[in-house]
């Protein structure tokens, strides 16, 4: 039985041939530590991180590449941004953050853990469909905001917030807006630099077609973070303070090199096929699967109905089948690989009514044809009959 990946929303697979060949390379040829040394290895390996960096920057339209660090993944990135602000006890005491229902765990978490320690936190409930309205979050701006957070596409269920209109009224109330990219960055076309958007954090292993163990966070202002983690980053080396520049400020320790070399030939692999044609080609696949699964009796659609604001990820349900049954049947009997439960995403479950059992969740890629969607969509709808049937 040939199997079917659709869970691309966890980690993207398969890779571009470029992206392996590059690691490959890497450990192959180069393998020095970038920034370390004054070696040929060492000069090579620095020329891989600067050439990664300008390849992000092309493609997440971010007109200075300086802004843009490496993280280990968009958890990393989220952190920076969310510790690096509430710093110290005086700063989370006195301060209110606004966040959304339809945040991942990497958010909610460590606000959480804030909120234990005196954070005043609002979260912003999504709608029926997990939009979050840019009016509601003007709203919940209080005096002491000191940060907005919002997911740019839901990972449960696929919605896409309007960050346009987010960001232009967080700067009209001069209040930072941190965007968590996880699920959009690679799939929808952006261009950081002309939205309000003051931070911006994304994987490198799903949308952006690199190896896990990347993540990517853009910084408007340097100057608004503290940084969280210090420690060595070859410059500077005859102080103990942290470098106050960019990227250094937030890039301590030996790189992820071989992961950043193979998530720059993910970003050329983008930049050379087009995010447009990319989101084209998931949107067909989209309608395909909405076309064949909406109105089905006994089948649940989460989210919105049509393609529009909506990210390559459908979450279903079928009617008095739990969902991780389903997904077994999926994959053992028809070779379709997915992921179900709660996402780590509880609120965004509790917000869409599929707490706390979860849904069955799909998210293709690139990789993915219109007949393996045809052929996914038949293998539900069958699992569907048979549990009516057997009724
Ligand atoms: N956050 C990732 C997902 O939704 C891992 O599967």
């Amino acid at each position: 039985m040939k199997e079917i990946y659709l869970d691309n929303a966890a980690t993207s697979w398969p890779k571009p041939e470029s992206v392996i060949k590059a690691m490959n390379n890497y450990f192959h040829k180069i393998g020095g530590s970038s920034g370390r040394s004054g070696h040929r290895r060492a000069i090579e390996a620095g020329r891989i991180i600067l050439n990664a960096r300008s390849a992000a920057a092309g493609l997440l339209g971010v007109s200075d590449d300086s802004g843009l660090i490496f993280t280990s993944n968009a958890t990393t990135a989220l952190n920076t941004v969310i510790k690096g602000i509430f710093h110290s006890d005086a700063d989370i005491s006195s301060s209110h953050i606004v966040a959304t229902t339809m945040e991942h765990n990497s958010v909610l978490r460590p606000v959480n853990s804030l909120k234990n320690k005196g954070l005043e936190v609002t979260l912003i409930d999504g709608d029926e469909f997990g939009q979050v309205s840019p009016e509601k979050i003007r709203s919940a701006i209080r005096e002491n905001t000191k940060l907005v957070v919002v997911t740019h596409a839901s990972n449960v269920c696929g919605t896409v917030n309007d960050i346009e209109s987010i960001g232009t009224l967080c700067a009209e109330k001069s209040i930072p807006l941190l965007v968590d990219g996880a699920q959009s960055a690679g799939l929808l076309p952006i261009n950081i630099s002309s939205l309000s958007i003051d931070y911006f954090a994304c994987a490198g292993h799903k949308g952006l077609l690199g190896p896990q163990g990347t993540g990517i966070l853009y910084v408007k202002n340097k100057d608004t973070l503290y940084p969280v983690i210090a420690g060595g980053t070859g410059s500077l080396s005859d102080s103990v303070e942290q470098p106050d520049f960019m990227p250094d400020k937030f890039e301590s320790g030996t790189p992820n090199i071989i992961g950043i070399a193979g998530l720059a030939e993910g970003c050329r692999y983008l930049l050379t096929h087009g995010v447009e044609s990319i989101y084209k080609h998931d949107k067909k696949l989209l309608d395909i699967f909405l076309n064949e699964l909406s109105d089905v009796s006994g089948i649940k659609l989460y989210g919105m109905k049509s393609s529009v604001n909506h990210t390559a990820v459908l979450s279903i349900n079928i009617e008095g089948m739990d969902s991780s049954l389903v997904g077994t049947l999926l994959e053992e009997r028809y070779g379709v690989q997915t992921r179900i439960g709660l996402h780590c995403a509880p609120l965004a479950h509790r917000t869409l009514g599929s707490f706390p059992h979860g849904t069955v969740r799909f998210s293709w890629g690139w990789a993915n044809s219109e007949r393996e969607i045809i052929k996914a969509a038949a293998a539900v709808k069958k699992i569907n009959s048979i549990s009516r049937n057997s009724k």
